[in-house]
């Protein structure tokens, strides 16, 4: 059942590559993105839309942080996501031209279930990003756009992320053609970049050595920290969280900008350090966070993007990934940092697929 793999987080984490090719499938005509047979919502309505939230909880609650930066980018539509825990809570303005956009692999999730019932109750349209077929997401939800990731057994969740992130791009490219907010051409341009992304995957699977090495040096310590900027700090967010959850060591993810504001005390000699670079934008800036937590003494693994001849100077141990548009690399990028939470796990000896105090859905609140 596990497919010759060990443990089915890692044969799930190998599964990426055809899930995302699974979840691109029959969305993409004349090289645009057309969601018109599965989003019955029409022009008209989409262009009405004047704000968005994305609600979901863990893993699924960092999909839906690149969400805002990709709905916003390409449709210019004010994005805000909530931990669906919260939501509720804070008496969220929610009116009948708010698009709330729930994501969540098993559709069960209590907290993200009661999110999606109180945003319907205040008028407004739900557009459900889940993975299963048939569950209460799926059922309940205005619109629905699955992901094809297949069953996702492990805990911790792997490929239901890639391809939540692929869900959100299709809908973001799709509203950005019905609103006009960017130009075919670079609709065309992302789109083809997207269609590139399962070999791109598959590439990156291809040696995990680099990444098991530095998965036994940090297997010795009790903390560390994960940095990036842009939508680096939302992927090393999903890539400490992974790590908590099945390594049980502490980690935090800062947006690296932040670190000179209080975090920075915390670095000493031999601290891991795991700082990804792969946003050209902020570039510089990040190489300059890096060299202030190596003058701390940090050991510090890098992880920017093939070519890059410079990131080598400033850290200790440097991963690439395959270049793609910068708002794509999320779906290459968590891919070493599932793999650095998986083989710190066994290195470990802890059991994987089935982390204490964790269940697979969180049906209560
Ligand atoms: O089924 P859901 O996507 O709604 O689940 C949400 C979270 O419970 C889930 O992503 C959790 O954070 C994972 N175990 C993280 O790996």
């Amino acid at each position: 059942e596990k497919g010759g793999y060990e443990h089915f987080m890692l044969k799930e984490i190998h599964e990426q590559p055809k899930a995302i090719r699974d979840t691109l499938a029959g969305r993409i005509k004349d090289g645009l993105v057309d969601l018109s047979q599965e989003i019955s919502l029409s022009a008209e309505e989409l262009k009405r839309f004047d704000k968005i939230h994305f609600v979901a909880c863990g893993t699924a609650y960092h999909a839906g942080l690149i969400g805002k930066s990709v709905v916003e980018k390409l449709a210019r539509i004010p994005v805000e996501v909530d931990v669906a825990s919260e939501y509720r809570y804070r008496d969220p303005i929610i009116t009948p031209s708010t698009l709330v956009v729930v994501v969540s692999q098993s559709g069960e999730t209590a907290d993200t279930l009661a999110a999606l019932r109180e945003a319907q109750k205040a008028g407004a349209q739900v557009l459900g990003i889940t993975n299963v077929v048939g569950s209460s997401v799926a059922r309940e939800a205005d619109e629905v756009l699955m992901t094809w990731a297949g069953p996702e057994i492990a805990v911790a969740s792997t490929k239901a992320y890639t391809t939540q992130l692929i869900a959100i791009y299709l809908f973001g490219l799709y509203l950005a053609r019905i609103l006009e907010t960017r130009s075919e051409s670079e609709l065309a341009e992302a789109t083809e970049a997207l269609l590139k992304l399962p070999k791109q995957a598959e590439t990156l699977l291809e040696d995990p050595s680099a990444i098991r090495r530095f998965a036994g040096d940090i297997a010795q310590h009790e903390d560390l920290f994960f940095i990036g900027r842009g939508l680096d700090h939302a992927v090393v967010m999903e890539g400490s969280l992974k790590l908590k959850e099945i390594s049980y060591i502490h980690s935090d993810a800062y947006a690296a900008g932040e670190l000179k504001h209080g975090t920075l005390a915390l670095i000493e000699e031999g601290i891991p350090v795991i700082a990804l670079a792969t946003q050209k934008a902020v570039y510089d800036k990040m190489v300059s966070n890096i060299i202030e937590v190596k003058a701390r003494g940090a050991h510090v693994l890098g992880l920017g993007l093939e070519g890059d001849d410079e990131l080598g100077k400033s850290v200790d141990e440097v991963i690439t990934i395959p270049e793609t548009l910068p708002l794509l690399t999320p779906v290459l990028s968590v891919i070493p940092l599932q793999l650095l939470a998986y083989y710190t796990s066994t290195a470990r000896g802890l059991n994987v697929d089935k982390p204490r105090n964790l269940a697979k859905s969180v049906t209560v609140e």
